[in-house]
């Protein structure tokens, strides 16, 4: 059973989501090698109940989202497209942070996905610093009817109490999985505060988890080590969400089925428990 996480009235998240970024082609940039198999992946997600798309209009750019109007719009009313801005592509595909024009970056995505006010928008920074000038700029976006909720991705603890005094912050879109857990402290806190914590790269993005332990504890259980990873990162915390990327339908029913799977403490405690797996 895929759970749901209410984030707020209007914004309830299934905790297994999909991550659109797979859509567009290698490197997020350009056109997909399948389109058809692309539009098959997003229809399949929506039937199985997945509630939260994570996407992009730098993810092509705007292959993504156009690629989800095409396979989704009309969106059914439960569905939630989570988007981000503070990038742009470079003409070789280079990720160029872009912390300007955001009220253009918001209508680009408005407009590829067809809708009039985008359900959340993460303000995705570059690195340290402040965030205040771009993060007051969406809220004041967000006052207007642009956007109904917003969240901050790529951050540390101190950007996101930064961007908290601004506007609220539904959710924490940031890397963390079983090999990377620099956040633990950051999730416990935001749980604290019935904030959610959006684990991106929870497979290992383009660095794919690589562990004999992984292997091991998932062939015990009788799952793939992906369904295990996705399966620790739900067990760590009751405000995580996880939002994989895959190309491929069965990945991604793969990928949902990891929501029934339950780690026995010996497995989560094989796994590291809090600590990296060796
Ligand atoms: N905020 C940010 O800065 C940021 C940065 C990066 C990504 N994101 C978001 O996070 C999402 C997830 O990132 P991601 O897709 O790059 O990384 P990921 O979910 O960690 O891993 C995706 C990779 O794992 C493979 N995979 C997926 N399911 C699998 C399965 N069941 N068995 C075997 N391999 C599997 C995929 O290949 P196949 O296509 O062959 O399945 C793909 O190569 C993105 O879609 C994006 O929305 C956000």
């Amino acid at each position: 059973m895929n759970d749901s996480l209410e984030l707020a009235k209007d914004l309830v998240l299934t905790r297994i989501g999909y991550g659109a970024m797979q859509l567009a082609g290698p490197n997020a940039f350009g056109p997909p090698r399948d389109r058809a198999e692309a539009v098959r992946v997003l229809r399949t997600a929506v039937e199985l109940g997945v509630t939260h798309l994570d996407t992009s209009d730098f993810y092509g750019p705007a292959v993504t989202n156009e690629i989800i109007r095409e396979a989704l719009h009309p969106y059914p009313g439960s569905l939630r497209i989570v988007t981000k801005v503070g990038f742009r592509r470079g003409p070789d595909g280079s990720w160029d942070p872009w912390p300007h024009d955001l009220r253009a970056q918001v209508h680009a995505n408005l407009e590829h996905l067809g809708v009039d006010t985008l359900d959340a928008v993460n303000l995705r920074v570059a690195g340290p610093g402040s965030l205040a000038e771009p993060f007051g700029e969406l809220a004041a976006m967000r006052d207007e009817g642009l956007i109904r909720h917003l969240g901050v991705s790529n951050v540390t603890a101190g950007q996101v109490a930064e961007a908290r005094a601004i506007a609220p912050v539904v959710f924490v879109q940031n890397l963390y999985n079983l090999a990377v857990r620099h956040d633990d402290a950051l999730i416990d806190a935001l749980a604290a505060d019935g904030i959610g914590f959006v684990s991106f790269f929870p497979l290992g993005g383009f660095s794919p988890l690589q562990s004999a332990v992984l292997d091991e504890v998932a062939a015990s259980l009788g799952a793939t080590p992906q369904q295990t990873a996705l399966a620790w990162l739900l067990q760590r915390s009751p405000n995580i969400l996880v939002i994989p990327g895959t190309s491929s339908v069965a990945h991604l029913r793969e990928n949902i089925a990891a929501a029934g799977l339950t780690l026995p403490a010996d497995a989560v405690a094989r796994l590291g428990g809090q600590t990296p797996p060796q």
